[in-house]
């Protein structure tokens, strides 16, 4: 398959969003990788504390910001490592964690500001883009990047 079909979705309020997040968070396996990319505020961490619950993880997520990485512990011996690279011009030795995550069978990884770290996120990762329209809505995009990404997609339409 050489295109992949992207996809918007309305959001209204952070209940919703966290609710998206369970849905997506629900179909995840390991070595899923998604990437979210919004302005400070969009709600990539709202969206990513629904992934959590999706998981079947009870620790409540918080953001990353100043630690980086976070890692829970999910139901299914699934872990989530998610990171945050908000103002990193170098990801330094976090970008080896970062791979060591990617390598590892067990784990879905979830990346805020990822820019920096683009040389090293798996090709097939979904990419969800946060637009903030009115304080409250969000319009979510989410854009594939191969098979694996495009059924994820799929699964929440
Ligand atoms: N779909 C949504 N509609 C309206 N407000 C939202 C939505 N999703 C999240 N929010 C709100 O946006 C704010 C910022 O969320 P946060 O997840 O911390 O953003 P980010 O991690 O992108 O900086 C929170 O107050 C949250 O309640
Ligand atoms: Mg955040």
């Amino acid at each position: 398959m050489l295109y992949f079909i992207e996809m918007t979705i309305t959001v209204h309020g952070e209940d919703e969003m966290k609710a998206l997040g369970k849905r997506i968070g629900s179909q995840l396996k390991a070595g899923d990788c998604i990437e979210l990319v919004g302005d400070v505020g969009a709600g990539k961490t709202t969206f990513t504390k629904g992934i959590a619950v999706g998981m079947g993880i009870s620790e409540t997520v918080q953001s990353p910001t100043f630690t980086i990485n976070r890692t829970y512990e999910g139901s299914a011996g699934l872990r989530l490592s998610h990171y945050d690279f908000y103002r990193l011009s170098d990801p330094g030795i976090m970008a080896d964690e970062l791979a060591e995550s990617i390598d590892d069978k067990e784990t879905v990884i979830i990346i805020e500001w990822g820019e920096v770290v683009a040389s090293i996120v798996p090709k097939d990762h979904l990419r969800i883009e946060i637009a903030s329209p009115s304080e409250e809505s969000r319009i979510l995009t989410l854009v594939p990047s191969g098979e694996r990404s495009q059924a994820l997609a799929g699964g929440v339409a």
